[in-house]
């Protein structure tokens, strides 16, 4: 696969101005990296208040100019020397969540968080390291972020024993990662009872996929009655219920569930406090887990004696551990975690990059889970 002299990328100049396409030259495959030829790029939702409206998350940082775009999938292009097993023509789920090679506690995401430290700012500073995202023609990857993809069993047509997905079902992959990272530090089994909420945005909804492909019984739990009848309806093993916000209440809703033996916490970044935790780890049986994975700006009180009479444990998780991807995408490849529309989502995959407009309006009228907007790039 030859590289082409220069490549379009949009391009965020300013928060609360358009986009610009920008023509920008190719760049080479330096050592510890690839470049990737992007296939299909994945929209959020929360991106035109982000990047067109100006409302951002105080929690996420990445200054302009940057390439938006966090979850994708590309072939490989060209790739460094000094790949042991990665090879031009290869299928790859793009992710953007970087770490320092000589410190892996200095963390970013791609063209959303600078992180806390300046050790971790050190890796989205530059612009020729990892600020940008994904939405280009090609974009250049640590080696370590692009996880090869088993394509015959993804794209592979169902009558030839494929699960038939299309390119644009796949990106939403590097959401899951995020849930199953979450469930990997509380150490879910299958079989157990997992309380999720709020379940019905892009990635409360995400985690109910993949709590149920586990092998969890999943509570799901939200205001919204219409979100969770689809969840329900689109996902093995899951149980609905709307909650108050009053924890009294709620512990008694939930308590119909029987034992609870761990929650996954997903509050919104736009709200001051979680909703439901309090609910949450009143409703945990004895030893029971909870993670919290959301990004609320306030705080929360727990009841400190009850907590330890019951031994229970909550910890907080960003993102994922390099092998949470690799098991994620097994669960795909084997046809437990299911996508695009066999998982009761409707995917809008045929926008171009000059079609950004329309791509990202489209992504906030869908806030729900349950709608995937992407942007399809030609071989
Ligand atoms: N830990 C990580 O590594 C990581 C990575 C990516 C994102 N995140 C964070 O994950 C969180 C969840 O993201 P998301 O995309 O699923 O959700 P989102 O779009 O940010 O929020 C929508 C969800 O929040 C609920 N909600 C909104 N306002 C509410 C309110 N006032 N009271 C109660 N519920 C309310 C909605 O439930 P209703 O159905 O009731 O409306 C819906 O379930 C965000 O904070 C995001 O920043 C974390």
């Amino acid at each position: 696969m030859s590289l082409p002299a220069t490549y379009l990328a949009l391009v965020c100049r300013e928060y609360g101005q358009p986009l610009a396409l920008e023509t920008r030259p190719t760049p080479a495959a330096v050592p510890g990296s690839a470049v990737i030829k992007v296939l299909s790029a994945l929209v959020d939702p929360s991106e035109k208040s982000r990047l067109l409206m100006n409302k951002r998350n105080i929690h996420f940082s990445q200054q302009p100019p940057f390439v938006p775009g966090n979850c994708a999938v590309g072939r490989v292009a060209a790739v460094a020397n000094d790949a042991t097993t990665l090879r031009v023509g290869q299928l790859v789920l793009l992710e953007c969540f970087v770490r320092g090679r000589d410190d892996p506690n200095a963390q970013a995401l791609r063209a959303v968080f600078e992180g806390p430290s300046p050790s971790a700012k050190r890796l989205t500073h530059q612009e020729d390291l990892w600020r940008d995202g994904h939405w280009a023609e090609y974009t250049r990857a640590p080696l370590e972020t692009c996880w090869p993809l088993d394509e015959k069993a993804l794209l592979g047509r169902v009558e030839e024993g494929g699960l038939g997905y299309k390119m644009s079902d796949i990106p939403y992959l590097a959401k899951h990662a995020i849930a199953y990272g979450a469930f990997r530090t509380i150490d879910l089994k299958a079989g157990e009872t997992i309380v999720i909420g709020p379940a019905t945005g892009n990635h409360g909804g995400a985690a109910v996929q993949v709590a149920s492909a586990m092998g969890a019984r999943t509570i799901a739990v939200s205001r919204n009655v219409d979100a969770l009848r689809k969840l329900r309806e689109s996902i093995p093993r899951v149980e609905t219920v709307a909650l108050t916000g009053n924890p009294g209440e709620d512990v008694k809703l939930l308590s119909q569930f029987g034992p609870i033996d761990a929650f996954l916490d997903f509050t919104p970044a736009g709200i001051q406090t979680p909703p439901y935790l309090k609910a949450f780890a009143l409703s945990l049986k004895p030893y029971g887990r909870g993670v919290l994975a959301g990004f609320p700006h306030g705080d929360v009180s727990l009841p400190y004696g009850l907590m330890v009479g019951k031994n229970i444990t909550i910890r907080g998780s960003l993102m994922y551990q390099p092998e949470d991807v690799r098991g994620l995408i097994k669960l795909a490849e084997r046809g437990l975690l299911k996508l695009g529309k066999s998982s009761g989502s409707e995917v809008f995959g045929g926008y171009t990059l000059d079609q950004h407009d329309e791509a990202i309006t489209k992504a906030h009228e869908h806030q729900v889970w349950g709608t995937q907007v992407s942007f399809e790039l030609e071989e």
